[in-house]
């Protein structure tokens, strides 16, 4: 049987960002945006904030249909 604790753990989106702070909040300078740049949003990155094309492997292995956010210049 699992805790409550446990199960709370499994619920989770974020398995491994800034896990010691109580919430991630980022900040990007639209400078730093320039013509294009890729956000993860499922928190599997290892270059969080920015996306590192590990949705694709979690949305093979779970079903899940995430992608990152594409912010570009027109
Ligand atoms: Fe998270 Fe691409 S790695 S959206």
């Amino acid at each position: 049987l699992k805790t409550s604790s446990e199960e709370k753990k499994n619920d989770k989106i974020n398995t491994k960002i800034d896990l010691q702070n109580s919430k991630v909040v980022t900040t990007c300078d639209i400078e730093d945006v320039g013509t294009k740049s890729v956000y993860c949003r499922c928190w599997k990155s290892s270059t969080f904030p920015k996306c590192d094309g590990s949705h694709n492997k979690h949305n093979e292995e779970t079903g899940d249909n995430v992608g990152p956010l594409i912010i570009q210049k027109k």
